[in-house]
């Protein structure tokens, strides 16, 4: 599964106290047989973080963060799990082989093909046929240094350059997947062609893909880019995260910005904690990357129409995400790259400094193009922006924004006041139905209950193996099954064991924060987790029931529909 065994990350865990190392970060205050901090990963001012020495795990009880020493450093210096292995490994002294940090885990030879591709396009930039585009380069002031660091590279003129290469060393299956290659009665071709290729990393770095820019001819498309692959999805990445992590995780404030060639730019003036979405809309994970990445986050999109219109969109996806972003706008129509090349580097800097407010941002937003001295597009104004109130969570702000688009347009605040008023129906309804959603069902507290306890005794999990055939939440089935199978190949449960043998995989992380929300005590009886057992199974009875019913409502001879009504019957029998 990977090149670091279990047995090694158990010895570099063991090396260090955890209570040591989060202390090295957050303070930390002894009480009974814990040690209690305030959590750094979410807004908090309460120390409802514990750290136990001898489970050597952390917990918070707020916001459900929980997980062994590496966990905590992965997430707060946002490394990967082999880095913080690593990391980890140093602090205790433990020797461990570096150069097996490094991913290996699966799509080795994609990734082999990728930096394969990667020394052929750098190349390229340096030889007689990439004079032409290194002017480009030149005369858009991007030097060897920045070409370097970027791995700017060229597909040169010919369409066959990459595959007569990579043909050489990769089988068919790796170069089709690839999305460089393409392939017809003639053999391969080359997908990019008299382009220059700036290359697309994932987030830990490696490149995955690429985006080639025209330089020299007309095209359709400016930039051309690598197709999805199983190594490249591009709303799961963010350009430059990466490099940005760390400063941004330094300065607590990270850029967002459309264009790559704008994070490159902002480089060569030294702002380095600044990604890009790349021209399209930020996806819900690509949102959770930037809130992780630090709490302030700056908007700087481009300045014309297009930009403003994304930054709306972005603001609303990060503040429903609990982000409130700020601002920066650029003059006409500029975007950071054009505006830092303009006006230079101290301008820009104090662009950054001073960035406007969300709702600001907003205000100006509705407010273009509408006339306000013309009745309708006043009340078309004042009804979009009643909106965009109705959305804040924060009393003060709420009433301070009232009051400055109130003086703003000369209404009273009270016509606001009484619309956001008059709207709560329509509010309240979708609130309510949003917390019945979030309201969890017997069930799904029974199947939490249940994996907490397997998170803790060998006697549940041998329970839920004996009498569980099923649990109902496809999440907590995943867990459930990796709990399990932890279990058979080790023999025993222990909950810092278990989070490094799934590696903090994300997701099962996120799982077992849920599991162990609000949960304290290790202690159960029998009964309790029968009455668990047996919820789960009325509720997979309930649901063959609804299913062979469905089945019997559809096209069924009458001796069928008899063979599953009895079958209905008996399973009513046992709930
Ligand atoms: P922009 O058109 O703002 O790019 O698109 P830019 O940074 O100003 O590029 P230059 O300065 O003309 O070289 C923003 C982003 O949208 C994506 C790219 O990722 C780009 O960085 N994009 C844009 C495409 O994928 N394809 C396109 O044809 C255009
Ligand atoms: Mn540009």
């Amino acid at each position: 599964m990977n090149s670091l065994s279990q047995e090694k990350i158990n010895e570099i865990r063991n090396s260090v106290n955890i209570v040591d190392v989060i202390s090295s970060y957050v303070s930390l205050i002894p009480k009974g047989k814990n040690y209690f901090g305030v959590c750094p990963f979410h807004d908090d001012n309460n120390p409802s973080m514990s750290v136990s020495p001898s489970r050597q795990i952390y917990k918070c009880f707020s916001c459900g963060a929980t997980g062994t020493v590496f966990k905590f450093v992965m997430d707060y210096e946002n490394i990967s799990f082999k880095e913080a292995v690593k990391k980890i490994a140093d602090l205790g002294g433990v020797s461990v082989d570096v150069g097996s940090i490094k991913k290996v885990k699966d799509h080795k030879s994609l990734h082999d093909l990728y930096d394969l591709s990667l020394k052929f396009y750098t190349n390229n930039i340096n030889v007689a046929g990439g004079k032409e585009a290194k002017k480009y380069l030149e005369n858009r002031n991007i030097n060897d240094e920045v070409i370097k660091e970027f791995q700017i590279g060229l597909a040169l003129n010919s369409k066959d350059g990459l595959s007569s290469i990579l043909t050489k060393k990769f089988n068919n299956d790796d170069i089709m997947k690839s999305g460089l290659i393409g392939k017809n009665e003639y053999g391969y071709f080359d997908l990019f062609f008299d382009r220059i290729m700036f290359p697309l990393y994932d987030l830990d770095g490696q490149v995955v893909a690429y985006s080639g820019r025209i330089y020299n001819r007309k095209d359709n498309s400016k930039y051309f880019n690598t197709k999805e692959t199983e190594i490249f999805r591009k709303g799961e990445l963010l350009y430059n995260y990466h490099r940005a992590k760390q400063s941004a995780r330094q300065k607590n404030q990270i850029i967002v910005m459309e264009g790559f060639m704008d994070v490159i730019r902002s480089y060569t003036i030294d702002v380095k904690n600044v990604i890009a979405t790349m021209g399209t809309a930020v996806t819900q994970n690509q949102a959770h990357l930037i809130k992780r990445m630090a709490k302030n986050v700056i908007l700087c999109f481009d300045g014309d129409a297009a930009g403003e219109k994304a930054t709306m969109a972005c603001s609303d996806i990060l503040m429903n995400i609990g982000v409130t972003p700020q601002i920066v706008r650029l003059e006409d129509g500029l975007d950071p790259d054009e505006y830092i090349q303009k006006y230079g580097k101290e301008a820009f800097n104090k662009k950054l400094e001073n960035p406007i407010s969300v709702m600001d941002f907003k205000i100006s937003y509705l407010k273009n193009g509408k006339n306000l001295n013309n009745s309708v597009d006043k009340a078309q104004y004042i009804e979009e922006i009643i909106k965009e109130i109705a959305k804040i969570e924060d009393e003060i702000l709420k009433d301070i924004t009232i009051k400055k688009v109130a003086t703003d347009i000369s209404i009273d605040e009270d016509l606001i006041k009484n619309h956001l008023n008059q709207k709560p129906k329509e509010v309240r309804k979708e609130k309510k139905l949003v917390i019945e959603n979030i309201k969890e069902t017997k069930y799904e507290k029974a199947e939490k209950s249940l994996l907490y306890y397997m998170l803790q005794s060998p006697e549940v999990i041998k329970m839920y193996k004996k009498k569980v055939p099923y649990l109902p939440t496809t999440e907590y089935r995943l867990l459930a099954r990796e709990i399990s199978a932890f279990y058979e190949k080790s023999g025993f449960i222990n909950e810092a064991d278990f989070i490094d043998y799934i590696e903090c995989d994300e997701e099962l992380m996120d799982t077992i924060s849920k599991v162990s929300k609000n949960k304290t005590s290790a202690k159960y009886s029998l009964e309790e987790i029968e009455d668990y057992i047996n919820v789960i199974k009325e509720y997979n009875i309930n649901n063959e029931i609804k299913r062979l019913k469905k089945q019997m409502n559809e096209k069924q001879t009458p001796s069928e529909k008899v063979k599953i009504a009895t079958k209905i019957i008996e399973l009513k029998k046992g709930v």
